[in-house]
């Protein structure tokens, strides 16, 4: 795994770049990110572009023996081009613009937007496709960052009716798929679909599900354009996207699918800060970030383009965006970049190099602190970059273990969550964590995977069963556990023909009759064990395998699959996960709270996310006793 760092010669004078060039080397570094927010300085205005202070940067770096990663610049569209094309800005859901003055200040649906990205973007390939020192190309930055996938433009509306006349043909092929008799809310023509925004009450989700369809479509085919005119003038690089943490607006499997390295931008503390965690998790790690929070994404975005990625983005220390931003505890930042390793990063690139006196991120910490002086990361990152040198490359000991990940059924729980607490992220998020107390290597994997190499397969939950997906499941002889909600909607979000789990009773022979949403607090209890949120009467034939103290059923299970009607809590899981295991054959650990472990082919990575030092027999006799070349971490 390479080591960098995202850096921005534009805001420093020239004379420090060539010493901050060799203090990244000599900190580790090899790898630098520049270039994705330089717009304003590579076209001061229309046509007139400058390159040499750019070709200086780059010939700076390389020098110093990095090589660059360069981003293209459209998230930052310049303020002459705002003016020049008004209407290129996203609508928000009010109807309000979004308007210059940050960043991200554009619908990706504005056909004259997409030509000016084209022009940026071919200009900058052709200048420096195939300078030497460029390895990497990184497209944008953070789709979708700052809610910025929806957008209710004029725009977006003529592409969606475009969108929407090639996917139904015609009008009353629509109304029917979406009921539109309901409420009569028939349509005439294409031309008189709007986007589902500003409507009275709610709007109709088959609308909304659609929208977002052709959202998440958007983002794909803005991209795409991105990647034809690297791929022509920048032959034999790589091309990146960084992702962002716990974000679903858009298919990330679809954009991974055309790239060659999958990045995500990793911020646990920000994360654990802004996200669903309990006050007691958000204390328990407020400087460490829940265990597995880093783990959760490296597994999803190893799963969205063929097993290349990386961390193009890691935080060194205080956020800025955060409710609250503390500091990492000693080791952290060390922590989180072997932990990229363990899972098979192939490269860790800080955020940021220096830390900014002005501007917008200016309490956001960095490798150096704003004097040049080094932040406490900086000997943190020394000593990743010698554990790195010392364990030598990894081989990733293949996972035993799927979990199926669909962004389409983020989008259904997020239009019709039916309880407020039905958030499909966190309850893919809770499985896995589940799964990683035990010990285990995950893949998190889209529902269209090769799913026949595993040992184990859970699907928290599929709303919509996708074609071919009945035949792979029914193939399958490990263990399977399908989650509440599953098969629940057609295509076109109705409830289907007999019932939920639809399709699904091919694979197990039940039907779901009722189902209720609970509020906060309230639990269902088995035996131990309880279920939270949401629960399923179920008609079945098939005899409950757990069941809730005053009779119902909860999972069932027909020879290898299982259904879980209801959201388990992590007893039940882990219940499950023990049954699961032992069928499958897989040998699991109890680890102690904050313990987590990775294996690969050569070695087996146990990082400490608790505040207190854990004795590693109580891990369980499988694990291994530290040998003389385990490479302590700094606490
Ligand atoms: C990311 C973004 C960076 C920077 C960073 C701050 O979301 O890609 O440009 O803003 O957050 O944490």
């Amino acid at each position: 795994m390479k080591l960098g760092c995202c850096y921005y010669p534009e805001h420093w004078p020239e004379d420090v770049w060539a010493e901050d060039a060799r203090r990244m080397a000599e900190m580790g570094l090899s790898l630098v990110r520049i270039g994705e927010f330089a717009w304003s300085r590579i076209e001061p205005e229309p046509g007139r572009y400058e390159w040499d202070w750019l070709d200086r940067a780059i010939d700076t770096l390389d020098a110093a023996g990095l090589k660059v990663i360069m981003g293209t610049p459209t998230a930052t569209p310049p303020k002459w081009l705002v003016d020049q094309m008004p209407d290129m800005v996203a609508i928000d859901e009010n109807g309000r613009r979004r308007g210059f003055g940050s960043r991200r200040h554009y619908c990706f649906s504005h056909e004259g937007y997409r030509d000016e990205c084209t022009r940026i973007v071919t200009a900058m390939a052709r200048r420096y496709g195939e300078h030497p020192a460029i390895v990497m190309w990184q497209t944008d930055n953070e789709y979708g960052c700052h809610d910025t996938v929806l957008s209710y433009s004029k725009a977006a509306a003529a592409r969606f009716r475009v969108w929407l006349a090639a996917r139904y043909e015609t009008v009353e092929a629509l109304n029917t798929a979406w009921g539109n008799v309901f409420w009569s809310m028939e349509y005439g023509s294409f031309d008189e679909v709007d986007p589902p925004n500003l409507t009275v009450t709610e709007a109709n989700p088959a609308h909304w599900l659609d929208y977002r369809r052709f959202a998440s479509d958007e983002v794909v085919s803005f991209n795409r354009e991105q990647l034809a005119i690297l791929r022509e003038h920048s032959p034999d690089r790589d091309i990146t996207h960084n992702f962002m943490g716990f974000f679903s607006e858009f298919d990330h499997h679809e954009v991974g699918r055309d790239l060659d390295v999958a990045t995500w931008d990793s911020y646990p503390l920000g994360f654990l800060e802004q996200f669903w965690f309990s006050d007691t998790e958000k204390r328990a790690y407020l400087r460490q970030g829940h265990p597995d929070i880093a783990a959760f994404h490296h597994d999803l975005y190893r799963g969205c383009s063929n097993g290349r990625w990386g961390v193009m983005e890691q935080q060194p220390g205080p956020v800025n965006w955060a409710r609250f931003n503390p500091a990492p505890l000693p080791g952290m930042v060390e922590l989180w970049t072997l932990e990229a390793m363990a899972h098979g990063a192939e490269l860790t690139s800080y955020f940021r190099w220096r830390q900014a006196p002005f501007a917008q991120e200016q309490m956001h910490a960095g490798l150096l602190r704003p004097d040049s002086s080094e932040a406490e990361a900086a000997a943190e990152v020394r000593a990743a970059a010698r554990a790195i040198r010392i364990l030598g490359p990894q081989t990733p000991d293949p996972a035993k273990v799927a979990v199926v990940f669909s962004y389409e059924a983020a989008w259904i729980f997020g239009i019709q969550p039916q309880g407020r607490s039905f958030r499909y992220l966190e309850l893919v998020f809770e499985w896995y964590s589940a799964l990683r107390q035990c010990g285990l290597n995950i893949d998190i994997v889209s529902p269209a995977a090769d799913l026949s190499g595993y040992s184990m397969v859970l699907v928290p939950s599929l709303p919509i069963v996708p074609e071919g997906f009945l035949d792979k499941f029914a193939a399958l002889s490990c263990p399977v556990l399908l989650g509440p909600r599953s098969g629940s909607k057609t295509e076109s979000f109705s409830i289907p023909e007999g019932l939920a789990p639809g399709e699904l009773k091919r694979l197990i022979p039940l039907t779901i009759t009722r189902v209720e949403s609970l509020r906060d607090g309230i639990h269902e209890t088995g035996d131990g064990w309880s279920i939270t949120r949401w629960r399923e009467d179920v008609q079945t034939d098939l005899e409950p395998e757990f069941v809730l103290a005053d009779g119902r059923g909860i999972v069932f299970r027909d020879d290898n699959i299982r259904y879980c009607a209801g959201w388990p809590d992590h007893a039940l899981m882990r219940r499950i996960i023990e049954k699961m295991a032992q069928e499958g054959d897989i040998g699991l650990l109890d680890l102690p709270e904050g313990l987590r472990v990775r294996r690969t082919a050569s070695h087996l990575f146990i990082f400490n996310y608790s505040t207190e030092p854990r004795v590693l027999a109580e891990a369980g006799e499988r694990v291994l006793p530290i040998t003389a070349d385990a490479i302590p971490l700094g606490r």
